[in-house]
């Protein structure tokens, strides 16, 4: 089973991606996750994304397929894509990868969320810079200001969660990602979910909609 979980920035893909993963046992690959990695180890590839990432915009097409096609054919077990395909040339390629290998995807859960509202949750979002864990000023506050619940790690404002980065995700969430619903919708692969319900409603209703 392959799944995708389409949404704009801070709709709650990683968040749900996280919880489905928990609930079905499959595997999560986060393009942002992979990207942020690769920052960390100051590899060749990790430089060239955070030319693009620290100003909020979207890595050319070519880099990001040219990290997840191999991977993607070498995979012998289902999984969520959280954060890819994130343009209508990414999702026409992941149709050509898959269809090498006899594989297609099941199904595009998207998150729809007023974009006012993910502005909100992202000002908010802080990581843990040692285990990854998330937490949020508003909705999941640490015990202790800035450090870490899980290993007492240091919480950190993601890069992009600053206003002017947020507006600049946003605007290509509208003008290079929103287009893909209807390429999915056409192919009547999209599952709609309301993700400006509680956590454990989003993911209720995700799991509704989905049959593994
Ligand atoms: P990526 O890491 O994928 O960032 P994003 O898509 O902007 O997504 P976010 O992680 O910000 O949000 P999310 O939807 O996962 O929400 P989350 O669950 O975290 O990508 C980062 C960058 O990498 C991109 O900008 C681009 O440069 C590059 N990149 C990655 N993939 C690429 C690709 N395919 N092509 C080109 N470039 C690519 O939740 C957000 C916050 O909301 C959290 O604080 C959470 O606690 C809170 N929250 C979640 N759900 C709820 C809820 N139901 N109620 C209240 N609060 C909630």
């Amino acid at each position: 089973m392959n799944i995708i979980f389409l949404g704009s920035p801070g709709s709650g893909k990683g968040t749900q991606a996280k919880r489905i993963k928990d609930h079905y046992n499959i595997l999560h690959i986060s393009t942002g996750d992979l990207l942020r990695e690769e920052v960390k180890q100051q590899t060749k590839q990790g430089k060239l994304a955070d030319s693009y990432m620290s100003k909020g915009e979207l890595i050319p097409d070519e880099v990001i397929l040219g990290m997840l096609s191999e991977k993607l054919k070498s995979l012998k077990e289902g999984y969520i894509l959280d954060g890819f395909p994130r343009t209508l040339q990414q999702a026409k390629s992941l149709y050509d990868i898959l269809q090498t290998i006899d594989q297609e995807i099941d199904y595009v859960v998207y998150l729809d969320i007023a974009l006012e509202e993910v502005k909100a949750r992202l000002v908010a979002r802080r990581v843990c810079n040692v285990c990854g864990e998330e937490y949020n000023l508003e909705t999941k506050k640490p015990e202790k200001e800035n450090v870490c619940n899980k290993c007492g790690g240091e919480l950190i404002h993601r890069s992009d969660d600053y206003p002017e980065k947020i507006q600049t995700r946003l605007d290509s969430y509208i003008n290079a990602t929103a287009p893909i619903i209807s390429y999915y919708k056409e192919q009547k692969k999209l599952i709609t979910i309301n993700a400006q319900q509680s956590f454990e409603m989003v993911t209720q209703d995700i799991i509704k909609n989905i049959s593994i």
